[in-house]
């Protein structure tokens, strides 16, 4: 949510803040804005509702030259999306700018107090008042520097906050700041690289710190980092390599980063598995849970807390660990169970799933869950994310970066994980026996060329996706472990299409949505071979009485579906439990073609964005 790029050295700043912001895009895109200071000293503020590429486009006789400057990509939280909105935001006497990624609560008892001396404000923004409060604090406090003032100010404010100010008349130091927020300092050569995450900073450096919650970074020209916390106590970096390449986060080829990333999965899926699974000794290694076993033997309850896709993720795990670990599941959205007071007791088990790692609900959710002193692991895709830290252990998912804000690999590596868990966990509970388990460790090594075999049918999603293109809703179903994978088709095809689309477990259709069904309706099942299959075949015919037009993701060699549905699409046969990491493919494909069909902006769809760090 929201993005930020900063730069101090010796190169031209602009060039390396708007690939920056193009990069960090997916992060948030109502509109940009970048701010400079030139040789001559002055301070170049441009900024424009909108993509990256509209402010570019204003920029573009104008002065923007300078090695000194911050760079801001905004989703909106305070005031609507326009040019004042826009970050950069000023001080009261325009000498200092400020981006920020967060959300500032007690903004508001602030700017009373500021008004009333004096203050005036532009936008309706959090952001602006912080930048007043900091200025406020240097040109009140005799011989304070701009690094302490940050720390004062930081020190009233309540909320979440990734913050850059710099200073018009300081034009060699930037100052840094983070709660709750990411934040990763690149350091060069002879110069530094600030950003939300390391995707603006790969391709300068690979040496990045990672600023921890409440440190204020001061970083001047030709110095080393400074870093202090808000106590004002010294902290010595902790310089790290960065494990990612260039590559993957370029499209390689593709039109959108969402057909890359769909198109990743034989890959990510491998990857997620890699080091962990050996089917021929029958074995399971997970590092990061290792330590817990125990717990796990002994789990009288798992909680998974997710949002959004990861949600989904934790809705198919719960029916494997209860199918083999037989241990009692709770699946919670983050948001919710963060602020219900729910009954948490130290030998449950509370799993975060998030791809990004930072998902204020989320952390939200673990810190209470740790506070009740419950057992909380992680599963998270970004190395090094604040889920990750702020968790005992688990596991990474190592699908590699998403950068297309609807999630799809990310959502195939976190059920493999989870897949692997619940085995294991099986395992260690002697819940399964040993030839279920052997055989499903070599189901689980073939998915992948399964996957790429679904990725085959691409041409005959991309048809079906015609039929639908112009459609006004649909209805997902499945039953079972397919029932999460109805509400992920659902999901994905909303973000990307806007088509309503709701995803129901099948026998559900009943009590509600098949008052919708006509001839306009699509319906979309996933009706593969399983416990399920002649339940499933029931729900089709239900919707087939009414007009309803069936599209069903079918095991491959089927007859029975296949005669009564409009379309099918046909999936390499799997363990039943292993169908979602398959049967979701062309869910993904069916909603990218149809979004594309609609002219759609596919990797950042209307007012979403990947990482939501607000609540
Ligand atoms: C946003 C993204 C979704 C994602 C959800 C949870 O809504 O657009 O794709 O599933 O956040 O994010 P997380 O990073 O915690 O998995």
């Amino acid at each position: 949510m929201c993005g930020i790029v900063a730069y101090i050295g010796k190169r031209e700043a602009y060039p390396i803040l708007i690939k920056g912001l193009s990069r960090l895009e997916y992060r948030g895109y109502d509109s940009a804005g970048v701010a400079m200071i030139n040789q001559k000293g002055d301070m170049n503020v441009y900024k424009r509702k909108g993509k990256v590429s509209e402010l570019v486009a204003f920029a573009k006789d104008k002065d923007v030259s300078g090695n000194i400057g911050i760079g801001h990509t905004r989703w909106a939280t305070h005031g609507e999306p326009n040019d004042v909105n826009s970050h950069p935001h000023y001080s009261q006497t325009k000498n200092m700018v400020m981006i920020h990624n967060g959300i500032i609560e007690n903004y508001a008892a602030i700017k009373e107090g500021l008004t009333k001396r004096g203050h005036t404000f532009d936008s309706q923004t959090d952001t602006e008042v912080l930048v007043h409060l900091i200025e406020d604090i240097l040109t009140h406090e005799e011989g304070i520097k701009m690094g302490h003032a940050v720390q004062a100010a930081l020190k009233q404010v309540i909320g979440a906050y990734a913050i850059v100010v710099m200073d018009k008349n300081d034009p060699d130091t930037i100052v840094a700041a983070k709660k709750g927020s990411p934040m990763v300092i690149g350091i060069g050569s002879d110069d530094f690289f600030i950003a939300s995450d390391a995707s603006p900073i790969v391709e300068y450096t690979k040496n990045v710190v990672y600023l921890e919650d409440e440190q204020v970074a001061i970083i001047r020209r030709d110095q080393d980092l400074k870093i202090r916390n808000l106590k004002d106590k010294e902290i010595t970096p902790y310089v790290q390599e960065l494990t990612i390449e260039l590559e993957s986060i370029e499209k390689g080829g593709y039109d959108h980063f969402m057909l890359k990333e769909i198109y990743e999965q034989p890959r990510s899926v491998l990857d997620s598995m890699r080091g962990r699974l050996n089917a021929s000794k029958g074995d399971i290694k997970m590092g990061g849970i290792t330590e817990h076993e125990k717990k796990f033997e002994k789990a009288k309850r798992i909680i998974f807390v997710a949002c959004g896709t990861s949600w989904h993720a934790g809705l198919v795990a719960e029916y494997l660990f209860e199918e083999f670990a037989r241990v009692p599941v709770e699946v919670e959205y983050a948001s919710e169970f963060r602020y219900r007071n729910p009954v948490i007791y130290a030998d449950d088990i509370v799993i975060a799933i998030s791809q990004s790692g930072e998902t204020a609900d989320t952390l939200a959710a673990i810190e209470m869950a740790k506070s009740k002193g419950a057992t909380v692991l992680g599963i998270c895709n970004v190395v090094g994310s604040s889920i990750a830290r702020a968790t005992y252990g688990g596991s990474y998912t190592h699908a590699g970066p998403e950068i297309g804000v609807a999630s799809t690999k990310a959502f195939t590596a976190q059920v493999t994980v989870l897949t692997l868990m619940a085995l294991h966990t099986a395992k260690v509970r002697g819940t399964i026996t040993e030839s279920r388990y052997r055989q499903l460790l070599y189901e689980m090594e073939a998915v992948p060329s399964k996957i790429e075999d679904v990725l085959k049918l691409n041409d005959k999603v991309r048809e079906i996706a015609y039929t639908f293109k112009d459609s006004r809703n649909a209805l997902y179903l499945g039953r079972g472990v397919s029932f999460p994978v109805a509400l992920e088709g659902a999901l994905k095809l909303k973000e990307i299409s806007y088509i309503h689309a709701e995803g129901y477990p099948a026998a559900e259709m009943k009590h509600g949505p098949i008052a919708l069904i006509d001839e306009e309706m699509p319906v979309f099942v996933i009706a593969t071979k399983g416990a399920n299959y002649e339940k499933v075949v029931s729900n089709i015919q239900e919707v087939k009485a009414r007009k309803g037009k069936i599209t069903a993701v079918v095991t491959s060699g089927d007859k029975e579906v296949k005669s009564m549905a409009d379309y099918t699409i046909e999936i390499p046969e799997t363990d039943e439990f292993l169908v979602p990491l398959i049967s979701v493919i062309p869910l993904q494909l069916l909603s990218y073609h149809i979004a594309v069909m609609r002219g759609c902006n596919v990797d950042q769809p209307r007012n979403l964005a990947k990482s939501v760090t607000v609540e």
